[in-house]
């Protein structure tokens, strides 16, 4: 492999999270992946999407672990960002890794959901499409363009829709850290895609991917995920399922925040094994700088990079 151009703290980082064997595998996967997109089962079925992708010449490849989701297999991005499929809003880009944690998450028609973090809206609209637009739906984001860029999401994927009136979904504005006062033990699901350092979006073609790294920045990411998990933890009721995903490797964004949520509220709650049928993932970390993570953090999921699928990590938490 050609010389890695990393910063030698974040090699050094890597190195202890991944062991050096699969180090090297693990930085050949730090490229551009292959497109990938869900259909948009409010709008189209998959067959309809398929045979539209058929006639003009795209061919794509199922994922075994989620039936809406398709890898591109000719073609360019910029030539499916032309169809009508994707301009009608009747496809959405995802990466597959992002398409994992409202898989956990589990929406159902009826439940209350909220969304703490929320643009530009992928997973919003993932948890509107597997509640069928039936029961009750808030994301927020705290930045104003994002936030923009989520309505027009929403709008563009039929997400909003004031006259169906099994539907009630809204979309705030606000500091994520300040909701748990207006919605305290309302909601049955909470999904926190937490803003992290976004180690596993590097690309080592693009220097901007990287050139920001410090640990300076890792730290300043806990700090705050701390406030947003605090907040989305108090949003729970009794009995309801946080889902908290990063794309990141580092462990004091990762297992560690989950060991500070279970030091605040311990018997409260139970980090619950993921499954999901033909999804590889590897175990998340035993250890990070001699602190030994108990036995319970070992549930939660580290998804290892690949030629398709992104870097990251989700975990499960029931409120008992
Ligand atoms: C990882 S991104 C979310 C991606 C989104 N879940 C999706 O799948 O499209 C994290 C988001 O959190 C937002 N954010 C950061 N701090 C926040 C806060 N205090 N309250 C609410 N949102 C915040 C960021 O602006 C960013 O849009």
């Amino acid at each position: 492999m050609s010389k890695i151009n990393l910063p030698e703290k974040l090699l050094d980082r890597l190195d202890l999270i991944f062991g050096k064997s699969n180090l090297q595998k693990i930085l050949t996967t730090f490229k551009a992946r292959q497109t990938t997109f869900r259909v948009n089962t409010l709008k189209n079925g998959k067959v309809e999407v398929l045979q539209k992708l058929q006639q003009n010449g795209f061919k794509v490849k199922r994922v075994a672990w989620f039936a809406d989701a398709f890898i591109l297999e000719n073609k360019s991005q910029s030539e499916l960002m032309k169809t009508d499929l994707f301009i009608d809003g009747k496809i959405y880009l995802q990466s597959l890794a992002s398409m994992v944690p409202v898989i956990v998450l589990d929406p159902k028609v009826g439940d209350k959901v909220l969304d703490l973090t929320s643009a530009p809206g992928s997973k919003t609209s993932q948890i509107a499409m597997m509640m069928n637009k039936n029961g009750e739906l808030v994301a927020n984001e705290i930045d104003k363009i994002r936030f923009e860029k989520l309505v027009h999401n929403m709008n563009l994927l039929g997400i909003i829709d004031e006259k169906k009136e099994d539907w009630k979904f809204e979309l705030i504005n606000e500091d994520g850290i300040k909701i748990f006062e207006k919605y305290k033990d309302y909601f049955d699901k909470v999904l926190l895609d937490a803003p992290c350092s976004a180690e596993a979006r590097i690309d080592l073609s693009d220097r901007r991917s990287y050139s920001y790294w410090n640990e300076k920045n890792i730290k300043d990411h806990a700090f705050l995920q701390k406030k947003l998990l605090f907040s989305a933890w108090s949003c729970l009721k009794k009995g309801g399922m946080l889902v908290y995903s990063t794309c990141t490797f580092a462990p004091e964004e990762n297992e560690s925040q989950i060991v500070w949520l279970k030091e605040k509220f311990g018997a409260e709650l139970e980090i619950e094994k993921i499954e999901i049928k033909g999804l590889e993932k590897s175990r998340s970390l035993p250890e990070w700088r001699d602190i030994k993570f108990d036995k319970e953090i070992n549930n939660c999921c580290r998804i290892l990079p690949d030629k398709y699928i992104e870097g990251f990590f989700v975990v499960k938490i029931k409120k008992k």
